[in-house]
């Protein structure tokens, strides 16, 4: 498969040599795209057909340690618990984890521990995927690049290739048929005020798997050819606004980038909503306190949830609408 064959030209001569460690582990971020990935050029790959933009949540995602094992089987811990090898979860990541071995040996002892919930459209899969590559990069001791690694985590999940950075992440989406140029850069701005707030209604798995919804989204909504020149629009709008630390701009970008991406999803075939009626119902909260001046935007992914978009000053009339949102500033620490 084409998997393997980035992965052995990524790793060069330093393919199926042995671990360099008996132990490593790793912490990648989970990230929140402000311009969304929504459709796929290659399905193997994880291609995107436009770029998109994010942003990394700082101590929010995922560690994941790599530790060499004597047993017959790879044993993998999810936050603790001993999970089942046959179960989806570990299915997933074990099929990534062997493009990275020669016949599936060494077999590990993997704990994966996710400060942020499974499935619930909070990319944990992004950090998750970005967690292994990093940890494997440490205990073979490839010394790959952050661009190799980020072309690495995408053959996990294609927004995993934003979690290689902190901070707002650009991912090319690259016109070469192997990928070797669809991968994340990072902006280096720093916005200290910026806030996200997490708006959770559901810690459930999602219905729809996002893979699944593109694919049905590509092939069966009217709407979709509109998609990738809006993308284009909204990426130079929140490039733009980060550049001149313009948090309007920022918001309505991001948000109508994120309703767009809805509403290619409900004129899909069966249609998609991921939205559950807390979602509408915060939706409008949102729209109103805008009308009255608080500047507050949300955007939202494959699920239900929100991610509430603010700046530091107004925390408290942000917190008083939504007492239970967990607050993330990216840029408060390093
Ligand atoms: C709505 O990266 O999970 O969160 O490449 O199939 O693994 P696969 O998809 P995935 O899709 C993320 C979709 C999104 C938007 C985004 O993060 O850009």
């Amino acid at each position: 498969v084409k998997k393997y064959e980035i992965v052995r030209t990524i790793l060069g001569e330093r393919w199926n040599t042995a671990p360099h460690y008996t132990i490593k582990s790793a912490f990648a971020p989970t990230n929140i795209a402000l311009c969304k990935y929504w459709g796929k050029r290659d399905e193997e790959l994880n291609l995107p057909l436009t770029s998109s933009l994010s942003i990394s949540l700082g101590s929010k995602g995922t560690t994941t340690e790599l530790k060499i094992s004597g047993k017959s089987d790879d044993e993998i811990y999810l936050n603790g618990g001993l999970m089942q090898n046959d179960s989806p979860f570990c299915q997933n990541l074990l099929e990534f984890l062997n493009l990275f071995r020669y016949e599936q040996t060494p077999r590990f002892i993997i704990h994966t521990n996710s400060n942020v919930p499974i499935a619930a459209g909070l990319a944990s899969s992004a950090s998750g995927f970005a967690s292994i590559v990093l940890a494997l990069d440490g205990l073979y001791d490839w010394q790959l690049s952050q661009d190799e690694l980020s072309i690495l985590a995408r053959l996990g999940s294609g927004s995993a290739c934003r979690s290689m950075w902190q901070g707002f992440v650009h991912w090319h989406a690259g016109i070469r048929s192997d990928g070797m140029d669809s991968h994340g850069e990072s902006l280096r701005a720093r916005w200290p005020e910026f806030c996200i707030g997490l708006l959770i209604f559901s810690e459930s798995e999602k219905a729809i798997p996002s893979r699944v919804a593109m694919q049905r989204t590509i092939t069966t909504s009217a709407l979709y050819q509109a998609w990738p020149s809006k993308v284009s629009r909204d990426l130079a709008a929140i490039k733009q606004a980060i550049g001149n630390k313009d948090f309007q701009l920022l918001g309505k970008a991001a948000e109508s980038n994120a309703t767009t991406m809805h509403a290619t999803m409900l004129s899909a075939w069966p249609p998609i909503i991921y939205s559950v009626p807390e979602t509408l119902v915060a939706m409008q909260r949102i729209w109103e306190l805008r009308n009255e001046g608080l500047q507050i935007y949300f955007t939202q992914d494959a699920g239900p949830n929100l991610k509430l978009l603010f700046l530091q000053r107004d925390i408290d009339n942000v917190l008083a609408n939504f007492p239970s949102i967990e607050i993330i500033q990216p840029f408060a620490i390093d």
